[in-house]
């Protein structure tokens, strides 16, 4: 099982971060104590400041608290055509992370694409060898060296694939698109969208065709949380609120950290995002 991407005192540090807002107006606004607001983003988890800075962030405070306590996770996600892969990009135990790659394919004629590498790719290519799958396709999401470190173990297994990046983010080898351009897995369609923010042109890869549509996002958007926005924090809250939470809620979301969950859920549990709860 993989564990949520971030804490509460993440989505508070990313959300000071982000907006500028200093710890000592955080406190004259909402009148927690800042050595209370200090200790809340060293993960000193205190239910009524959390309730009492959420809405000064524009922070959901029922959502906050929840991630707090750990009491929700996404509905597992099984689907035919979608496959993910997580990999240990950091194996330092004080700071271990994970990084996600997907392979979707079109169970009619078996062509197949893979988003992003993850920090080893050998497991999905493995698994394109046990399916039976042809691998045309490498899609990346951002170049941030996590998701595209093991494209070049991916080309050389492949070395006819296509391998596509945003024009606004280029990487070394990869063919330049921009937002809006459409491509396919076999009978499935794909379009992209620009979720920018965290990255300067990240990119949301949004896969019609199999039971479910399929938002790959990158890290635009995580369950219960969001990739920190280096660009800009207010455009990458923007881009997710016109691009993803746009989709239908049924639409499976697949983050480039943490585990799978869909926009029903996260309009439902994500902190960042308070207007979608009732
Ligand atoms: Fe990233």
């Amino acid at each position: 099982m993989i564990e949520l991407e971030d804490f509460f005192e993440d989505v508070i540090g990313k959300t000071l971060r982000g907006t500028g807002v200093a710890d000592g107006v955080l406190s004259f606004l909402t009148n927690v104590e800042p050595d209370t607001i200090a200790k809340l983003k060293e993960g000193e988890f205190d239910e009524s400041a959390v309730r009492a800075i959420a809405p000064a962030l524009g922070l959901d405070a029922d959502s906050l608290v929840e991630l707090a306590n750990r009491s929700w996770r996404p509905e597992p996600v099984e689907l035919a055509g979608l496959q993910q892969f997580n990999t240990i990009f950091d194996p330092d135990p004080d700071d271990m992370m994970t990084v996600n790659s997907y392979l979707i394919w079109d169970p009619q004629t078996k062509e197949a694409a893979l988003f992003d590498t993850g920090a080893d790719a050998g497991p999905a290519l493995a698994a394109i060898g046990e399916l039976g799958l042809e691998l045309t396709t490498l899609f990346i999401t951002h170049s941030h060296i996590d998701h595209i470190i093991d494209r070049e173990k991916v080309v050389a297994a492949h070395p006819g694939i296509r391998v596509l990046v945003n024009a606004k983010e280029p990487v070394a080898g990869a063919e330049r698109f921009a937002a809006g351009d459409t491509f396919s897995i076999g009978t499935l369609r794909v379009i992209t969208r620009l979720t920018w923010g965290h990255s300067p042109a990240g990119t949301t890869y949004v896969v019609n065709g199999l039971a479910r549509p399929v938002a790959v996002v990158g890290d635009a958007l995580f369950a219960q949380s969001m990739g920190g926005g280096v660009i800009s924090f207010k455009d990458a809250l923007a881009t997710n609120r016109s691009e993803i939470f746009t989709l239908e809620d049924q639409t499976v979301v697949c983050p480039g950290h943490g585990p799978m969950t869909s926009v029903g859920e996260e309009k439902a549990h994500n902190p960042f995002f308070p207007e979608f709860k009732s």
